[in-house]
C-alpha cells in the first residue's frame, strides 16, 4: 500500500498557501476564489451548462484546500436545478493535516464558508482510496481518492461533465499531467465534457489533444499569459463513454428480505427518495441470519492490505457518523496471541503507517488499560470498530424509513419475473400472486435459494454458527470488543463471545459449541478454559450465506443465459458491459461481516440506481459483483454453467 503523508504546508511573503514539495502556491497570489471562480467555474462555462441542471459530475486533479469546490457549489447552487446534485469526485496525492486545511481557509479569506467548515469538520483521515462526504444537506456528494493521479483515476467509475486539471505547475509536477493520467481522464469523460486548467503548458496542450480534446487557449488569470479551455470532443472511434445515469420509472422498489441487510438497504432508498416496500416470510424482521442479538464490526487487516482489508476498510468508513442509532462505539483490539504475533502486527502497522485515529498497536498494559481487562499480550487497537444491538439497529433503520416504507411479512416470495417490454419485475408467491411489483428489486435473501433466476456461477454455502454468553470473572469490567482466535462483545456484566463454524445443522444450541468458544476465547487471555464460565443465557445459533471467495455478493444480478449465448463475443472484447437483469439487484452472502457488508451494499446499491460515481475502487467493486462467477466461468469454458 502506498503511503498517504500530510504534505508540509508554509505561508508565503503574501500569505498564501505554498507548497515545499512542490515548490508551488496552492492558489494565485492574485486571488485565491477568484482564480477557481474564473479559471475554473467559468473556464468550463458552468452557469450557463449547468442552468436548471438536475445533476453534474466534476471530476478534479488536486484538491488542496477545497476552492474550485466551493466554486463549482456556487454555480451549481446559483443556477441548477433546487432539487439537483452535484457530485464532485476529486483525486489528492497528498492530502493537507486538518490544522493545516483550516489554516489555509484562513489564509483564503474563506474560513467563514458554511461548505469549507463542513468540509473541515468530515475531513477524512489520510487513508488511501475513496471517501465519500455528503455535504450541503445533501446537494453535495463529494468523492475525494486519496493516492496518486496515475493510481486512482484507472480504479474511477464516473461520467464526468467537468474536469479541473489542478495539480501544482506541469514543470514541477510532471505526475498529474502525464499522458497516461490525461488518456484516464479522457476515459471518464461524458461525450462533451469540459475541461479547464491554469496552466497552457504545450505538452498539456499536446497530452490533451492525444486524449481526445479540442484545446483552446484563452487569456491567463492574475499575470499568467494564456490557460487552457477544452472540449471531450475525439476525431476517432473510442471505447463506449462512461454509460449516463439511469433512468427509471418510478422511485418505488421491492426489497425481500428483512434481514439486517434488506433493512439497512431499505432505509437508504428511501434516504434516496424512493417508495420501498419490504418483504419477508417471516412474520418478524431478523428472524434468521440476523438473529445474533449483537454483531461486531470484524475489519479486516493485512501486511499487505489485500483486498478483504480493503472492502473492510472501506465499509467501515462509509458508515456515516450521524446515524448510529442501535450502534455502540465499543472499538476493538484485535489482540495478538503471542509476543512473535505482536512484532508481526507492528510490523504491518508500520509497513501501512494507517493514521493512529484508525488503527495503533497498544502494548498489553495499553491494551489492559483500554479494555478495562487484564489482557496477556498487546494487539492492535481499532476505535472506529462498533458493534450492532441487532434489534435496536434494525427497529432505528425502520423508525427513519417510516413515511416511505411498506413492511409486509408473512410473504414468502417464490418468483421475480419480468415480461418483455414490461417496465416493473413482479415479485410473487408459490401460487403465482403478485406480491409487489416496481422497476427496481433488491434481492436480500441470503441465500439465493428462490425460485428468482438462480445465480448458478456463483453458488453459496450455508454454515452454521453459535455464539455464547460467557463470563470470566477478570472480564467483568471489559468495555471494548476483544478479538483474536475468538471475540469476546461485552454486554450487560456478560460477554457474548463468537463464533463457531461447525460442520452440523443442529438448530439447537450445541454445548459442545460453547466449550469451543470459551476454549478459544480463554487462549485468547491467557487463561485455563475451565476459568471461562458460562452464562445463564443459552448460546445462539445461526445460519450464514457464504461464497467461495467468502466476499458478498453485491449489485446488479448478471443475466447467465444471454451471456452464454454471447460468449464468443464477449470474450473477444472484455470491455462490453455483461448482459445484466435491469432494475434487479441482489445483496447475498454475507458470510461473517453482514455488519460490514449490509453498510457497504447499501452504498452500493443507492449509488448503482442513481448512476453515482463508484464509492468504490473498480477492482473492489469487481470483487462483490454477483457476475464475477459467470465472468470467470465464461472465460474458462470447461466450467460452463447450464443455461436455462
Ligand atoms: C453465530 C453467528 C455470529 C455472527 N456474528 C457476526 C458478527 O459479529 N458481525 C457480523 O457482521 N456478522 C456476524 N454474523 C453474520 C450475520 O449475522 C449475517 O451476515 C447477517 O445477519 C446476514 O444478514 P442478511 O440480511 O443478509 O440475512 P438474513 O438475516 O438471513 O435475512 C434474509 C432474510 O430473507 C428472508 N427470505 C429468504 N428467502 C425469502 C423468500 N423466498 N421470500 C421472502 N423472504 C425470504 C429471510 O426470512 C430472512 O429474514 C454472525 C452469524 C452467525 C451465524
Ligand atoms: C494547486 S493545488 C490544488 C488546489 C485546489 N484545487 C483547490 O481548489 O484548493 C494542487 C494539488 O494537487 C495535488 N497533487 C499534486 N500532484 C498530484 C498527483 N500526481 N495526483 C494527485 N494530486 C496531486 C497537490 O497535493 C495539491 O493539493
Amino acid at each position: 500500500m502506498p503511503r498517504l503523508e500530510h504534505p508540509p504546508l508554509r505561508f508565503d511573503t503574501n500569505g498564501a498557501p505554498f507548497s515545499t514539495l512542490f515548490g508551488d502556491v496552492y492558489r494565485s497570489r492574485a486571488g485565491a476564489m477568484a482564480e477557481s471562480e474564473a479559471v475554473f467555474s467559468h473556464g468550463c462555462r458552468l452557469p450557463e451548462r449547468w442552468s436548471g441542471k438536475q445533476r453534474a459530475c466534476v471530476l478534479e486533479i488536486g484538491f488542496g484546500v477545497g476552492l474550485n469546490l466551493l466554486a463549482a457549489y456556487r454555480a451549481f447552487h446559483l443556477h441548477a436545478h433546487p432539487a439537483g446534485r452535484l457530485d464532485f469526485v476529486s483525486i489528492e496525492a497528498h492530502p493537507l493535516a486538518h490544522s493545516d486545511l483550516l489554516a489555509a481557509h484562513e489564509a483564503c479569506g474563506v474560513a467563514n464558508e458554511p461548505l469549507l467548515r463542513e468540509l473541515a469538520t468530515r475531513w477524512p483521515l489520510a487513508l488511501p482510496g475513496l471517501h465519500r462526504l455528503t455535504l450541503a444537506g445533501g446537494r453535495i456528494r463529494l468523492t475525494l481518492a486519496f493516492g496518486e493521479a496515475a493510481r486512482m483515476l484507472p480504479r474511477l467509475a464516473l461520467r464526468a461533465d467537468t474536469i479541473f486539471l489542478d495539480g501544482f505547475a506541469p514543470q514541477r509536477n510532471p505526475s498529474a499531467w502525464e499522458e497516461p493520467v490525461l488518456r484516464q481522464v479522457a476515459r471518464l469523460a461524458a461525450p462533451d465534457a469540459r475541461l479547464a486548467t491554469y496552466t497552457a503548458a504545450a505538452a498539456v496542450r499536446h497530452g490533451l489533444v492525444q486524449a481526445g480534446f479540442a484545446v483552446e487557449r484563452v487569456e491567463g488569470f492574475g499575470g499568467k499569459r494564456e490557460r487552457i479551455n477544452a472540449r471531450y470532443a475525439p476525431r476517432w472511434k473510442t471505447w463506449l463513454p462512461p454509460p449516463p445515469p439511469p433512468r427509471w420509472e418510478s422511485r418505488q422498489a421491492v426489497v425481500v428480505g428483512a434481514g439486517l441487510a434488506g433493512v439497512t438497504i431499505a432505509a437508504r432508498l428511501v434516504q434516496e427518495g424512493w417508495q420501498v416496500v419490504l418483504l419477508d416470510r417471516q412474520h418478524l424482521h431478523a428472524s434468521e441470519g440476523s438473529s445474533q442479538p449483537l454483531l461486531a464490526d470484524h475489519v479486516h487487516l493485512s501486511p499487505d492490505d489485500n483486498l478483504l482489508a480493503r472492502l473492510s476498510r472501506a465499509a467501515l468508513l462509509l458508515r456515516d457518523p450521524n446515524q448510529t442509532a442501535g450502534l455502540l462505539g465499543l472499538g476493538r483490539i484485535a489482540l495478538a496471541n503471542s509476543a512473535e504475533a505482536f512484532s508481526r502486527q507492528q510490523h504491518t502497522l508500520a509497513t501501512l503507517d494507517y493514521p493512529t485515529q484508525f488503527a495503533c498497536a497498544l502494548t498489553a498494559a495499553e491494551a489492559s488499560d483500554v479494555a478495562r481487562c487484564s489482557l496477556p499480550t498487546g494487539g492492535i487497537w481499532i476505535p472506529g470498530s462498533m458493534v450492532a444491538q441487532t434489534n435496536l439497529r434494525i427497529a432505528a433503520l425502520l423508525q427513519e424509513a417510516r413515511d416511505a416504507l411498506i413492511w409486509r411479512g408473512g410473504c414468502e416470495v417464490a418468483s421475480v419475473q419480468r415480461a418483455p417490454g414490461e417496465l416493473n419485475w413482479r415479485v410473487a408467491d408459490g401460487r403465482g400472486q403478485v406480491l409487489a411489483q416496481a422497476p427496481v428489486v433488491v434481492l436480500c435473501d441470503a441465500s439465493a435459494r428462490m425460485a428468482l433466476p438462480p445465480l448458478q456461477s456463483m453458488p453459496l454455502r450455508r454454515v452454521r454458527g453459535q455464539t455464547s454468553w460467557l463470563r470470566y470473572p477478570l472480564m467483568s469490567g471489559l468495555r471494548t470488543v476483544v478479538g483474536g482466535a475468538a471475540y469476546a462483545v461485552p454486554f450487560d456484566g456478560q460477554a457474548l463471545v463468537g463464533s463457531t463454524y461447525d460442520d452440523h445443522d443442529a438448530a439447537e444450541p450445541d454445548p459442545e459449541s460453547d466449550r469451543s468458544n470459551a476454549r478459544r476465547l480463554a487462549a485468547c487471555l491467557g487463561t485455563a478454559p475451565d476459568s471461562v464460565i458460562a452464562a445463564a443465557r443459552p448460546g445462539v445459533v445461526g445460519f450464514r450465506w457464504t461464497a467461495a471467495d467468502r466476499l458478498p455478493l453485491v449489485g446488479e444480478m448478471p443475466d447467465e443465459a444471454s451471456a452464454w449465448a454471447r460468449r464468443e463475443e464477449l470474450l473477444k472484447n472484455d470491455r462490453l458491459p455483461l448482459p445484466r437483469f435491469t432494475g434487479l439487484f441482489c445483496v447475498r452472502g454475507l458470510g461473517s461481516r453482514g455488519l460490514l457488508w449490509s453498510t457497504l451494499a447499501a452504498e452500493v446499491i443507492a449509488g448503482a440506481l442513481d448512476g453515482a460515481p463508484s464509492v468504490l475502487e473498480r477492482d473492489l467493486h469487481e470483487a462483490i459483483d454477483p457476475a464475477r462467477g459467470l465472468r470467470h466461468a465464461l472465460r474458462h469454458s470447461g466450467l460452463r454453467v447450464t443455461t436455462r
